[in-house]
């Protein structure tokens, strides 16, 4: 059977969890998907660095507490290290689950490219690359034989990118709008039903679901990061971020939702892009009073969903989360399962 060597560039909640499944349910996982997984680098922030040829003792790995220890304590070293590590390691393939700047896509992007320069392929749930880097991340994969896969960068695990290629040869694909950030919608869900805009964002905060700075999500940052991924991936648009026209919802009010509600709309956060006539793509996030027999008013608390507007069926919805740890280490294993389906297809094409 196969084994694909992996490392995990950042070792936070999903290369965690990642990892987790791996220790628990790699057995399981070999007998359903046909390949073994082995972990054989990890470089983190606090951690540092551990590399091992012939695989990373799991249940070690995950006992370290960052707080109290670094990987040098283990045989490894306290430096990341990332570019050494990346160019150098073992690993088939690299799991990229850092942080990115969202205006520049670092330090993710450079993550991506050392690894593609060095023969391997990635799977990354990081926005930044794809939505700021991905035309070349791409093409560098292709050149080089390898794969770039990105499915948790939109939705966490939820599958919208890989569906949506799927469905779409043989239909045109004339746009989408999606609700495509957990916390503005659970934020203007509380707010309809009453509670104030500061309230509601602390109450999202206390669930987990808002970063202590909550502003790339109330803002729009967040959902026009993810338009430019689905508007240049699915549309072939070729927009940059200022492109995507940009407005959040800090400037709606409880009365602005009780009017709507009031009129049977509902308020909510949408990122959409469409084709227009002359074959550009319009891209934007902005806030949307949509009738309550809408495609997306029904999409409540922290759920995400896309409508993909398209010629011969209409609008197609995929709904599910749009994060959480689980989830989106789950769109990771969903990328190597991919890679291993189209390895498969090029041997027997062979
Ligand atoms: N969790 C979700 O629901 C979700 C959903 C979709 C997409 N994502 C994306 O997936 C990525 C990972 O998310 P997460 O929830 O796992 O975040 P996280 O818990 O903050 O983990 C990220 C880890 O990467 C480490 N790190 C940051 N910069 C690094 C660098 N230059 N080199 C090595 N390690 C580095 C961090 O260390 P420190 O803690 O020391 O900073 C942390 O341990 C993020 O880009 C996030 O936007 C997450």
């Amino acid at each position: 059977m196969t084994t694909y060597d992996i490392a995990l560039i950042g070792f936070g909640g999903v290369n965690r969890t990642l990892a987790e499944l791996v220790a628990t349910r790699g057995d399981e996982l070999s007998r359903e998907l046909g390949f073994g997984l082995r972990v054989v680098a990890i470089t983190d922030l606090r951690l540092g660095s551990l590399v091992r040829d012939g695989g990373i003792d799991m249940d070690m790995a995950l006992r370290i507490n960052p707080a109290d220890e670094t990987f040098a304590a283990h045989g490894g070293s306290a430096d990341p290290d990332n570019e050494r590590v990346i160019r150098t390691c073992a690993a088939d393939i690299i799991c990229e689950a850092t942080f990115t700047n969202p205006a520049t896509g670092e330090p993710a992007a450079s993550h991506v490219r050392w690894a593609l320069e060095a023969g391997k392929s990635v799977c990354t749930t990081n926005k930044g690359p794809v939505a700021l880097h991905g035309a070349e991340l791409t093409g560098l994969a292709q050149r080089n034989g390898l794969h770039f896969e990105f499915e948790g960068a939109v939705m966490s695990g939820t599958p919208v990118i890989r569906f949506a290629r799927q469905l779409f040869p043989g239909l045109n694909l004339n746009g989408f709008e999606g609700i495509l950030n957990g916390t503005s919608n659970y934020v203007l869900g509380r707010m309809e039903e009453g509670l104030g805009f500061e309230e509601s964002v602390r109450e999202a905060q206390q669930r987990g679901y808002a970063e202590a700075d909550p502003t790339a999500d109330i803002d729009g940052h967040d959902v026009q990061l993810k338009v430019l991924i689905m508007a240049n991936e699915l549309l072939g648009a070729g927009l940059r971020l200022a492109d995507v026209q940009r407005q959040g919802i800090s400037a709606l009010t409880p009365g602005d939702l009780s009017r709507a509600k009031n009129e049977g709309r509902r308020w909510k956060l949408v990122g959409s892009a469409r084709r227009n006539p002359d074959g550009t793509v319009s891209a934007s996030v902005a806030p949307a009073a949509l009738p309550l027999d809408h495609g997306l008013a029904g999409v409540s608390r922290a759920n995400n969903a896309v409508s993909f507007n398209t010629d011969l069926l209409g609008p197609v919805t995929v709904s599910g989360p749009g994060a959480g740890r689980v989830e989106t280490a789950y769109a990771l294993l969903s990328d190597i399962i991919a890679m291993h389906g189209a390895r498969n297809q090029v041997a027997a094409d062979a």
